[in-house]
């Protein structure tokens, strides 16, 4: 089934000015207290307000590297042991993922086209909104959101089972206050090792060894990890493959594309590239009940 299903999920979603319902007519997305967000021609919705989209946002470029290198089947051993997990955490039907930062909406995808996500309903929340063109089309029951994850989310409390979050910001106090009591957060970060030799030999951006340590603690209070997992996988890659890993990542806003062709023809024709993730599976913390 094709995406764009904004009517499967606009009732999990509240206006970002008021925090009202929202109800979609007319081409758009509308709150009792007369807010009103156009509904883009590609299926989407910008609920993004009071201030421009962060710096973070990806950008038509980037995307559209994500979006061939995800589509040529590269990371689909991470996308299988994603939608696994995820799957595990939502209920037997009815189901509600919220991806947080989701690009293209490939790991979104991957969860709602097998299993229990079947019937699940999921969202494909963005800054980008070239990302958010590419989820609205997504397979799936898949409604695309502009906004900015380090805002407050234009969610319902405690609508969603299952917050997925996949190479992108996180905002811990929304993604406990978005999920059910007994939902799950589900987080994949890049290991140290993640790329390399590319990291190394093209130098690129690389994983601070800190990084897994501040996961922790930017979820601390929120959340209690239940369950991480390392995955690695090797990939073969040929140049034009090498330049989407590297067109997609936060490397390709600083790098001269002509020299980065002739370093990346030098590493070789296929390189073998080691893909290292973390896995880690939150659940949200006791709330005190006041
Ligand atoms: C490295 S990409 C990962 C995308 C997707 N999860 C994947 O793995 O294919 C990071 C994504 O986070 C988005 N992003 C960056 N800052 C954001 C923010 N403040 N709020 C929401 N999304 C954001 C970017 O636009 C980009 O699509
Ligand atoms: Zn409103």
């Amino acid at each position: 089934m094709m995406g764009g299903v904004l009517g499967d999920v606009i009732e999990l979603l509240v206006c970002p000015i008021c925090r009202g319902a929202l109800t979609l007519a007319g081409g758009a997305a509308r709150c009792a207290g007369g807010h009103g967000f156009d509904v883009a021609r590609q299926g989407y919705v910008s609920l993004l307000v009071g201030s421009r989209a962060p710096g973070t946002a990806d950008s038509a470029e980037m995307v559209a590297a994500r979006h061939d290198f995800l589509a040529a089947g590269h990371y689909d051993p991470l996308a299988a042991r994603l939608a696994e997990a995820v799957r595990a955490a939502l209920p037997d039907a009815g189901g509600v993922v919220l991806d947080a930062g989701a690009g293209t909406g490939h790991y979104l995808s991957a969860v709602l086209t097998g299993g229990a996500g079947e019937t699940s309903r999921g969202i494909a929340m963005d800054v980008s909104k070239h990302a958010a063109r590419r989820a609205a089309r997504a397979r799936g029951r898949i409604g695309a959101v502009v906004a900015d994850v380090w805002r407050p989310l234009p969610v319902r409390d405690a609508a969603v089972d299952v917050v997925v979050n996949v190479f992108a910001p996180r905002n811990g106090p929304e993604f406990a206050r978005v999920l059910r009591p007994e939902g799950r957060l589900v987080v994949v970060t890049p290991a140290p090792d993640h790329l390399e030799p590319l990291v190394g030999r093209l130098g690129l951006l690389s994983v601070d060894e800190d990084k897994e340590r501040r996961v922790g603690e930017s979820l601390r209070g929120g959340f209690t990890e239940v369950e991480r997992r390392h995955e690695e996988f090797v990939l073969e890659l040929g140049p034009d493959q090498v330049a989407a890993v590297v067109g997609m990542g936060p490397s390709a806003w600083h790098h001269d594309p002509g020299a980065l062709r002739t370093e990346i023809e030098a590493l070789g024709d296929p390189v073998r590239v080691r893909a290292s993730f973390h896995l880690s599976i939150f659940q949200p913390a006791l709330r005190s009940s006041l």
